[in-house]
């Protein structure tokens, strides 16, 4: 277990960017599997959606309402079985997470995150920017979190368990005991449980299930549209809200953002209603593939790896080549692959390379590493 209080530190330039710089000026050819930034195609009727927008009338340029055009929380309040007024549409899953995690401090019961280690690094730096510390708990073997180590960390300074499922980095899906367990040990403690499901629709597991099957006024659940839609650039995501928490969650998004983006909101509904299942579901067996063609070949590299079972990223561990930002840099000369290094996610898998299943040549990246390594 670690304490971090100086994780945002690091933002001042996030080092997924550095990494990108390094490999965008390598004198050779580079295959980018940094950032999960998807490579396919938006859903067409999300296309639809913006080609119309651009002949609007100018009433419809103007300021959305700033929770979300009504229409649109309308629709997720349906799909999410959740009353319209707990949804505000934020810039992104980045600004919900932001939302929650303000929303948690204001109550005044603790000023400390419960994280996993790994962790989605962005969580420890907007700890700190909120005056918070955070308290990274390593994961079981399985990279599903250890609840019981969690709830030997959690006390009254405990502000709110935050959680990320499908997991990035490691893959993992949370069963739905794991997520009641962890909101018994928040409940225990004061506190909230924040869940990020930005990849709920990329589990290949049959295991997601949102924790707003809880129903319970400790959790707040964030999401968005860049990695389902495959629209990273869109900046259109939500969180839904207890009833308790909602307004002044509001009042924060209004002052900071005013709203997010119209067309965006616009192009996302249109989306929401007329994409089919088929759509998720290809892009789903597309990255099943690109899973078993990559990992095939961390085999034959003699590497050991996470076998996502959820999101789209592969931690490999390579002999003797620890993950860190020199490392990365030394696969990008000298192989002509580009990840993240394992210790810009916590301790816990510092030992390890991200590689994003983002791009068409997965393969070729997988066929680098094996020559390299093998
Ligand atoms: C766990 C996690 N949460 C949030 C985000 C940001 O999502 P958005 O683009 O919806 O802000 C990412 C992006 O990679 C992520 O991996």
């Amino acid at each position: 277990m670690s304490e971090d209080e100086t994780a945002g530190d690091a933002y001042d330039e996030p080092l997924f960017f550095q990494v990108m710089e390094y490999a965008a000026h390598a004198d050779r050819d580079v295959v980018d599997m940094v950032s999960g930034n998807p490579d396919w195609e938006p859903p067409e009727p999300l296309r639809d959606g913006l080609r119309e927008y651009a002949d609007a009338e100018p009433d419809e340029f103007q300021y959305p309402p700033s929770e979300g055009l009504r229409e649109l929380r309308e629709e997720i309040a349906t799909r999410r079985n959740v009353d319209a007024s707990r949804v505000v549409v934020t810039n992104g899953t980045g600004e919900a997470n932001y939302l929650t995690m303000a929303r948690a401090m204001e109550r005044d019961e603790g000023t400390e995150f419960l994280l996993t280690d790994p962790v989605y690094p962005y969580y420890p730096g907007k700890a700190q920017m909120l005056g918070a510390t955070s308290t990274k708990v390593p994961v079981l073997e399985s990279g599903d979190p250890d609840v019981d180590a969690m709830r030997e960390a959690a006390s009254a300074e405990t502000a709110a368990i935050l959680v990320n499922t499908p997991n990035n980095p490691t893959g993992a899906v949370y069963d739905r005991d794991t997520i009641e367990e962890l909101h018994d040990v928040a409940a225990e403690n004061d506190a909230l449980l924040l869940v990020d499901e930005v990849y709920d629709h990329f589990d290949f597991s049959g295991d997601f299930e949102s924790a707003l099957a809880l129903d319970s006024d400790r959790v707040l659940v964030t999401t968005g549209y860049s990695k389902s839609m495959a629209v990273t650039g869109f900046r259109v995501g939500y969180a839904v809200f207890p009833e308790a928490y909602v307004d002044a969650a509001k009042t924060r998004h209004m002052l900071v953002n005013v709203a997010t983006t119209r067309p965006g909101q616009v192009a996302v509904l249109r989306a929401l209603k007329e994409t089919p299942p088929t759509y998720y579901e290809e892009t789903r067996a597309m990255l099943r593939e690109r899973i078993d063609s990559f990992t095939d070949a961390l085999d034959a590299a003699g590497a050991a790896y996470t076998r996502p079972r959820g999101a789209f990223y592969v931690m490999a561990r390579f002999d003797d080549f620890p993950g860190t930002l020199s490392n990365v840099e030394r696969l990008i000369d000298e192989a002509g692959v580009a990840g993240m290094p394992g210790e810009a996610f916590g301790e816990a898998y510092s030992d390890w390379v991200r590689f994003a299943l983002v791009t068409p040549r997965a393969d070729e990246a997988a066929s680098r590493l094996a020559d390299y390594f093998g």
